[in-house]
């Protein structure tokens, strides 16, 4: 797969500007507040149908405007797929081949995506949220009904929390309640499942980047926690259990206490929690090699690389990391998209370009 080209109308300081990318590493060079993260989102967002910064579409479009256009080009076994994604009037719209395409979740997961930027060091500092995103992110690009299970299960769980609200003025019954635990279980089960599954992979292909990156006298390891257990097979048969349990405390609470929308996966560093005792750097070095883990899966799983996007990294990384992760984008031939400032040049490979408010020139 490879990325050819982008056209951006409309979208954050873009007007109108297209630019065209080649294979192996492309480098955005620019000053502060340029446009260099803004086309890295439009490629995001084109791919993805979400942006990674905001929730709603009204901010992507540029000031004063009402409509945003994003096209791209990718050749796939060498056919040319282009894809649109268009913004009007609070709707949006996705064409692939110029054919409207009803759902985007019918086309996640055909060009695959891994973005990367010093923000992704939330996947560390932050709460068992982001950490449930990263993993479910990474699924539904593998396994695209992974977000219509998920969508399902926080719906159920919103019915259940509505419920358990007005569960004892309005004097419902149990049975009502075991309905929607019901599906809870039946859902919930599937996203363990697709949890636990990732996990493991992605801890088989991070554990020897992390070795490496930190000379061996490291270990990372990382753990999900569903429903307080360890195990997939006890979290997955003792759910509908544990969820009875917690009923009577749900009540007097009014609100569900158990399920995975309350999991975690521990990132460990030598057997503890990197979150509490991992060094900046060290913290940066578990992140860096999540990401390259997540790019092997993705090459295992479809038999090639995925895009690469990345934002701002480099100049966040200490010598080392940095020509660790460049010396991993050349050799594997990976298409790179990467942005950064003058003042931290340091690719001498690629094809260069200039970012100057929101006008995209090649210079290499
Ligand atoms: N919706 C919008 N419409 C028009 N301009 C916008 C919009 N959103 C952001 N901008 C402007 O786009 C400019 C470029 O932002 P961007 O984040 O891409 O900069 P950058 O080149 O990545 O800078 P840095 O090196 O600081 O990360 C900013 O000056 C910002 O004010
Ligand atoms: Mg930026």
């Amino acid at each position: 797969m490879m990325f050819s080209k982008i056209h951006l109308q409309n979208f954050r300081n873009y007007e109108n500007e297209m630019i065209q990318f080649f294979p192996g590493t492309n480098i955005l060079i620019g000053d502060n507040g340029q446009g260099k993260t803004n086309i890295i989102e439009g490629i995001y967002y084109l791919l993805t149908g979400k942006s990674y910064r905001v929730h709603r579409e009204q901010e992507l479009l540029r000031w004063n405007q009402s409509e945003f256009h994003l096209y791209g080009e990718f050749l796939i076994n060498q056919h040319k797929v282009s894809l649109e994604s268009h913004y009007k009037d609070k709707k949006k719209m996705v064409k692939i081949n110029q054919v409207s395409c009803q759902r985007l979740s019918d086309f996640v997961g055909t060009i695959n995506v891994i973005f990367f930027s010093p923000d992704d060091l939330v996947m560390i500092k932050g709460g068992p949220a982001e950490r449930r995103r990263f993993l479910d992110l990474h699924i539904a690009q593998m396994r695209p009904g992974h977000v219509a299970i998920l969508n399902a299960y926080n719906k159920a769980i919103h019915q259940k929390n509505a419920l358990l609200k007005s569960f004892s003025e309005r004097n419902y019954k149990y049975s009502q309640i075991q309905i929607w635990n019901n599906q809870i279980v039946e859902l919930g089960r599937k996203i363990i499942l697709n949890r636990f599954d990732l996990t493991k992979r992605l801890q088989d292909a991070a554990e020897p980047i992390y070795a490496n990156l930190s000379s061996n006298k490291e270990k990372l390891q990382i753990v999900y926690n569903s429903l307080g257990k360890r195990s997939v097979e006890e979290a997955i048969n003792e759910f509908p259990e544990l969820m009875n349990d917690k009923l009577e405390q749900e009540i007097e609470r009014q609100m569900i206490l158990i399920g995975p929308h309350r999991d975690d996966l521990q990132i460990l560093l030598n057997n503890r929690p990197g979150r509490l005792y991992a060094s900046q750097g060290q913290q940066r070095s578990l992140v860096l090699s999540l990401k390259l883990a997540e790019l092997e899966l993705i090459r295992q799983e479809k038999g090639e690389y995925p895009l690469l996007l990345l934002d701002d990294v480099l100049s966040e990384l200490d010598r080392f990391r940095r020509d660790y992760l460049t010396r991993f984008i050349e050799s594997s031939s990976i298409q790179t998209l990467i942005t950064m400032t003058n003042a931290d040049k340091h690719l001498e490979l690629g094809t260069l370009y200039i970012v100057e408010q929101g006008h995209i020139r090649r210079d290499r």
